[in-house]
């Protein structure tokens, strides 16, 4: 049986067409869209795609796919990025970067005319901040300024760390503070508020950025969009 997280990212696919370069997204359910795109390239049912990952571990699982990649250098206008996300809310506004990969998700999502996200309906929200903590990534030299402006801003903070407690170092070698503000009212403020601060380097608030966002759920999948 399907899961419903195959069954949207399935649905993403649908939207690819020959000729297309394509954002890779991160997570369990970019993944199976991984897996579609890749076999219709072998069947031939879909031609001349490039993929620019979104992080090392897409990189990665694309490459074993034989999905042909690229970069933004060479290709710095995305048609579509196909990507999962954390929490979702009805504006289409996200929590992304429970993986760890939300600074090139951000810089790929703002450089894709496209950016489709995929879900399973337990990722829908009535409001940001009521299932997920805002992941944010610090340089390490301000480590302990961030900290006290996220609790100085009302978060309870975590500094993410691997199973072996060693701190959570993303593909850019810095950290993430994951940073529970509660439910978040108004996610545009918030983010203002983070991307006015030296120091963080991004964070997983996506206000705006999705243009699509496919759920799946056992009753059927719904298409929510701008
Ligand atoms: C990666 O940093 C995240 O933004 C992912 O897109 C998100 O965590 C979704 O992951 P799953 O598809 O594994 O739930």
């Amino acid at each position: 049986m399907q899961s419903l997280k195959q069954v949207a990212a399935e649905k993403a696919v649908e939207f690819v067409k020959n000729d297309m370069i394509l954002g890779l997204g991160t997570g369990s359910t970019t993944l199976f869209a991984l897996k579609k795109i890749s076999a219709l390239l072998k069947e031939g049912k879909l031609k001349n795609i490039k993929g620019i990952p979104t992080s090392v571990q897409t990189e990665r699982a694309a490459i074993e796919l034989n999905i042909p990649l690229s970069s933004l250098i060479e290709f710095p206008d995305v048609d579509l990025t196909i990507d999962g996300a954390d929490e979702v809310d009805h504006n289409l506004n996200l929590i992304k970067g429970g993986g760890g990969a939300l600074l090139r998700e951000k810089i790929i999502a703002q450089a894709s005319k496209m950016e489709i996200i995929i879900v399973d309906e337990t990722k829908m929200s009535s409001k940001l901040g009521k299932k997920w903590a805002v992941p944010v990534e610090v340089i390490p030299f301000a480590l302990g300024s961030i900290e006290y402006f996220l609790r100085d801003l009302g978060a309870e903070i975590k500094i993410r760390v691997n199973e072996d407690n060693s701190p959570y170092l993303t593909d850019e070698k810095n950290l993430i503070i994951d940073a529970n503000f509660g439910v978040i009212e108004n996610p545009s403020e918030l983010a203002d508020k983070l991307n006015a601060r030296a120091g963080i380097v991004e964070h997983g608030l996506f206000v705006g950025l999705a243009h699509k966002v496919i759920s799946a759920s056992d009753s059927g999948i719904k298409i929510f969009e701008k």
